[in-house]
């Protein structure tokens, strides 16, 4: 619903009225939201920030686990770490897609990664020592992933919900695969079944971080659930992720490495230690392990791409130019 360009000053406070009244009339029915639907300049802000961040995530997430691709163990690790990480570049490329339709072009996200003024998930600024990390990220971030992921496949924004329907089929491979490379790993020696518990006790806590702070202190949450964008709490997630991590930790044979760790049958949930925010803020400022590096390589990346989009620019170019001279 888009108001006539010749409208008074009072007819257009009344249209943009009338589209208020239907885009909450959409949202209480929790109907979906399209790109041809007006809606309020709040909800697409808020839609671009996340969508925006999220494609920047999957991208630069391809860095941590990219750096094992040539180091895999065997032919079979090698073909599985590439599609996921293939998949990831995917994942990027339909949330831009997404974000393009509430009316942000991929040239500005773009620039706004490579400048370091977008933010994406503070999970990928960690490094990746050891083979065993493959496996728990796919496990652990790959899973906490999936956790907050698949509520938004019923997100208002309508091509977000149907982008994360894709995602999280793909993500619930991947998160397979990291299972399946710590169980090898537990099945294995000593040295690698140290090595994957290593791997478990360094990335069990940035996993529950990605949740985000919590819900007392998640200003915004409250409007994305009105709004039907978000549908469970920071914290909800999180205790769902954790529940879920409990017993495959035991079929794993791993040690989740939280001694106050147990569940509460009052409360029906798990206790658990306080996170270290600290840390978490450390590396949302840009100061964890591998930020600049992160950066750095994204912007080499950017740079050694720029012959492929002045290609394909030129190629569109030619091809219009043909469809017109036909025409
Ligand atoms: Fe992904
Ligand atoms: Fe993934």
């Amino acid at each position: 619903m888009t108001a006539p360009a010749d409208l008074s000053v009072a007819s257009r406070e009344e249209h943009d009225e009338a589209a208020q009244a239907l885009f909450d009339d959409l949202i209480a029915k929790d109907s979906r939201i399209e790109p041809r639907d007006w809606m309020p300049e709040a909800y697409r802000k808020t839609l671009i920030r996340q969508i925006s961040q999220h494609a920047h995530s999957e991208i630069i997430g391809m860095q941590p686990e990219s750096n094992w691709i040539t180091r895999a163990p065997s032919l079979k690790r090698k073909a599985i770490l590439m599609a996921k990480v293939q998949d990831e570049a995917g994942h990027g490329l339909y949330l831009y897609s997404a974000a393009q339709t509430l009316g942000i072009g991929r040239e500005e996200m773009m620039q706004q990664l490579i400048d370091g003024k977008a933010r994406y998930s503070s999970i990928f600024n960690y490094t990746t020592p050891t083979w065993a990390d493959m496996g728990a990220i796919g496990w652990l971030v790959d899973g906490a992933a999936i956790c907050n992921q698949v509520p938004l496949c019923r997100a208002s924004y309508g091509p977000y919900g149907r982008a994360m329907v894709r995602i999280c089929k793909e993500e619930s491979f991947h998160q397979r695969q990291g299972f399946e490379i710590l169980l090898e790993l537990m099945q294995g020696s000593e040295a690698q079944r140290e090595m994957a518990q290593d791997a478990v006790n360094r990335w069990y806590w940035p996993s529950l971080m990605m949740f985000g702070p919590p819900d007392d202190q998640s200003p915004n949450s409250a409007q994305s659930m009105a709004w039907n964008i978000k549908r469970f709490s920071n914290d909800e997630l999180r205790q769902r992720f954790v529940g879920m991590l409990v017993p495959q930790a035991e079929v794993l044979g791993v040690t989740l490495p939280d001694p106050n760790l147990a569940w509460n049958e009052e409360r029906q949930a798990y206790d658990m230690s306080e996170i270290d925010w600290t840390e978490f803020n450390e590396v949302l400022a840009g100061r964890g392990p591998a930020n600049a590096e992160r950066l750095r390589r994204r912007r080499e990346a950017h740079d050694d791409g720029a012959w492929v989009r002045e290609a394909a620019a030129e190629y569109a170019r030619k091809q219009a130019e043909r469809e017109k001279a036909v025409a």
